[in-house]
């Protein structure tokens, strides 16, 4: 695998409670660039999943929050978790309303066949061993329903930067790059069906590219784009599977 090669990453539990705050992580998605990316993801998992409301919703992973607060705010019942009690203390104070609480996604306290749909938006990418996440995601997920994740495609555009960096020796968080090619078998499982591939960030998020094209019309080209074959070319992947069985 590419990243053997490199050794200064930090695991993602540790990079995300000890190098990343909640503030540092949350101030992403401020300004033109981070508004935008922030806006795509969101359409991009509401696409993906569709009408939530009355859903039981996990969000594993969940950050800071933005997702939990919108997929609340449309009428989920949602319950998000993440190992980092900095991140999850600073949710709690952003989105007093949604359900918040310290968990491992590697590890769940949730019984078997407990949701509608379980999200883990940027999580995965940081495992370069995904069988653990993937098997809990599955076990509490309700047969027939919703699993969405995404993908770091070795082909970004970004690619060569994380390689400088590693290869100097820089710190970083372990980020798990999948060709395209690859993407179903690193992320199989007996019990999954992936369903629909969604690649965006074709085009580099520039301030310039959002403010000449302007950011709705950037994202309606991104996920047009991003569902066409063209995808692969997307430096990431958002995927949508299903846990195999009937849904009760
Ligand atoms: C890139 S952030 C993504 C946050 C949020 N899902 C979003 O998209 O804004 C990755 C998150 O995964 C969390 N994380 C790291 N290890 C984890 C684990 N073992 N189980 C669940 N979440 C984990 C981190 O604490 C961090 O908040």
């Amino acid at each position: 695998m590419l990243q053997d090669k490199f050794e200064a990453e930090i695991p993602t539990e540790r990079y995300y409670k000890e190098h990343c705050s909640g503030f540092t992580y949350h101030k992403r998605f401020l300004g033109i660039k981070g508004r935008y990316v922030n806006e795509l993801e969101k359409r991009i998992l509401i696409n993906l999943i569709g009408d939530v409301k009355g859903k039981k919703i996990l969000d594993v992973g969940c950050g800071t929050g933005r997702f939990t607060n919108i997929l609340t705010r449309m009428g989920a019942k949602v319950t998000a978790i993440d190992p980092s009690p900095e991140m999850i203390s600073y949710a709690k104070r952003q989105f007093k309303e949604c359900r918040f609480e310290i968990g491992d996604i590697k590890n769940m306290r949730f019984p078997d066949d407990s949701f509608d749909v379980v999200v883990a938006m940027r999580v995965l990418i940081h495992f370069h061993d995904k069988k653990k996440a993937l098997e809990e995601m599955v076990r509490v997920v309700k047969p027939g329903r919703m699993v969405v994740f995404d993908c770091a495609n070795a082909l970004r555009f970004d690619l060569p930067a994380k390689l400088i960096k590693r290869f100097l020796g820089i710190a970083d968080v372990c980020t798990d790059f999948t060709f395209p090619h690859k993407i179903k078998q690193r992320h199989h499982h007996r019990k999954l069906k992936i369903r629909t591939i969604i690649g965006v960030k074709m085009l580099p998020p520039l301030s310039f590219l959002v403010r000449f094209l302007g950011q709705n019309r950037m994202i309606l080209l991104e996920l047009l784009l991003g569902k066409t074959p063209l995808k692969y070319l997307g430096s990431r992947c958002y995927i949508l599977a299903t846990k195999r069985g009937k849904v009760k």
